[in-house]
């Protein structure tokens, strides 16, 4: 594999080899001298067109603990403000030999564009408008895997609610696709603004995968239905940036019909475990007593976040130079 574009169309078995990939890179992160000369002499330009905190680090991290040469692009401090376009951009920085670009930016398909466009260099979707986050949904795999390695089935055969603003959310539909060719029962929670009942049959046949692989997509507008008997509940941010109209009354009225609170969580999904991909707005879409709870898999969601973007880094290279029959 010479890109990460995306989710979609991914097997079982593509998403077993990141999180194998990416188990090996916890163990580099858990040493006391965290590097390995994996990337040594390769050059990785992470370019971010919107904001983010632990996306850009991580994957900064993730470069130089596998000894890469790590250039952060910020588009407000490039010719980008002065009218130049996205691949004019990108193929000044592609003149300049880099191995990896990592783009995130607010339109979706921004990364399969530059990876059409730009063949000497692999591509990393680190979150592409509404579209996919592949690497987050990732990084979300594995610390299920980790919180459930006792379980017999392991994170296959789970009920998983995704609760919130799905409709605007790349992170929803990358844990989307995951879920599904895990086989797991996943549920889309929220209004019927941010949860239209036409996504999940958009989602439920989509191209190239056949239906019978994959789990059970179910829409569901009242939240305690949605979330009862939930193993994982995953809580998405009200993407207000990528909305241009009122989808709900007030934030206020969002939070007191689909909050996720300790009572609710008690009396519907007791055992559940909370994942959120940050940032969170505490006491919108998750109360604090909740986000810092014993439920919450926040903290090691960020930690994993490391270890996935190596594993991508590196099989990505990797991917590359077997197509050119090279080994790195
Ligand atoms: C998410 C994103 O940017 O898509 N954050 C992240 O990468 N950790 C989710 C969000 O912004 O709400």
């Amino acid at each position: 594999m010479k890109h990460l574009l995306g989710l979609e169309g991914a097997t079982k078995d593509d998403i077993y080899t990141f999180l194998n990939n990416s188990r090996e890179m916890v163990e580099i992160s858990s040493r006391e001298l965290k590097k390995v000369p994996a990337l040594r002499g390769k050059t990785i330009v992470n370019l971010f067109f919107e904001a983010s905190t632990r996306t850009r680090t991580s994957f900064e991290i993730a470069g130089k603990r596998l000894s890469a040469d790590v250039i952060n692009f910020s588009a407000s401090a490039s010719s980008v403000s002065k009218g130049e376009t996205l691949l004019d951009t990108a193929r000044n920085i592609q003149a300049m030999s880099p191995d990896v670009l990592v783009i995130r930016h607010s339109s979706s398909g921004a990364p399969h564009f530059l990876a059409a466009n730009l063949p000497q260099t692999s591509v990393v979707n680190a979150g592409d408008g509404m579209h996919e986050h592949p690497t987050q949904a990732l990084l979300d795999c594995l610390t299920l895997v980790q919180h459930f390695s006792k379980r017999q089935d392991g994170i296959e055969k789970l009920r998983v609610a995704i609760v919130g603003d799905v409709l605007h959310s790349r992170v929803a539909r990358s844990n989307v696709w995951a879920h599904l060719q895990l086989g797991n029962d996943v549920r889309l929670v929220g209004p019927t603004t941010l949860v239209p009942d036409a996504f999940a049959l958009e989602q439920a046949f989509p191209r190239g995968n056949k239906a019978a692989q994959l789990g059970k997509l179910s829409v569901q507008h009242d939240l305690a239905k949605g979330i009862e008997g939930a193993d994982v509940v995953i809580c998405l941010r009200m993407q207000l940036e990528r909305q241009n109209q009122h989808f709900v009354p007030s934030l206020e009225e969002y939070s007191h019909e689909y909050g996720i609170n300790e009572r609710i969580l008690k009396r519907y999904a007791p055992e559940c475990v909370v994942m959120h991909p940050g940032p969170v707005n505490r006491g919108i879409e998750v109360s604090s007593e909740v986000i810092d709870g014993p439920r919450s898999l926040v903290t090691t969601q960020v930690s994993n976040g490391v270890a996935v973007r190596m594993g991508v880094l590196f099989s990505v290279v990797a991917g590359r130079m077997e197509e050119a029959g090279k080994s790195l």
